[in-house]
């Protein structure tokens, strides 16, 4: 989850550690129907098998993101590396962040407006 703008570990924070803070979690990416680039680009890319690494991965891709909308392939691996997955192996996780990294902001802005 991201709280305050920075990525944690869900499973290490107390409820009462973000009492009166801003917290996302990946129930708030999607609008409705319409998912987040990052969804997108994780189903796209196949970078989801069983899933269970997905909330993780992808909330932490979003703090990177939202603080640093390019970032490189190795920012990339050091801000996912908190984050282990038994399925897919690394490579389309990856792929998946840098695909939306490496998108125009015109598109990623058509896709939200
Ligand atoms: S998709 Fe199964 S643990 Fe990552």
């Amino acid at each position: 989850m991201i709280v305050e703008g920075k990525a944690v570990n869900s499973c290490l924070i107390l409820t009462a550690q973000v009492a009166g803070a801003k917290v996302n979690t990946i129930e708030s990416l999607a609008d409705g129907e319409k998912l987040d680039p990052l969804q997108e680009s994780f189903i796209e890319e196949g970078a989801v098998q069983c899933g269970f690494c997905t909330p993780g991965m992808i909330m932490s891709a979003k703090a990177l993101l939202d603080n640093k909308p390019n970032p490189s392939r190795e920012e990339i691996k050091v801000c996912l590396s908190g984050n282990l997955c038994r399925c897919t192996g690394y490579s389309k996780i990856i792929q998946a962040v840098e695909k939306v990294a490496l998108r125009p902001p015109e598109k990623l802005r058509e896709r939200e407006g």
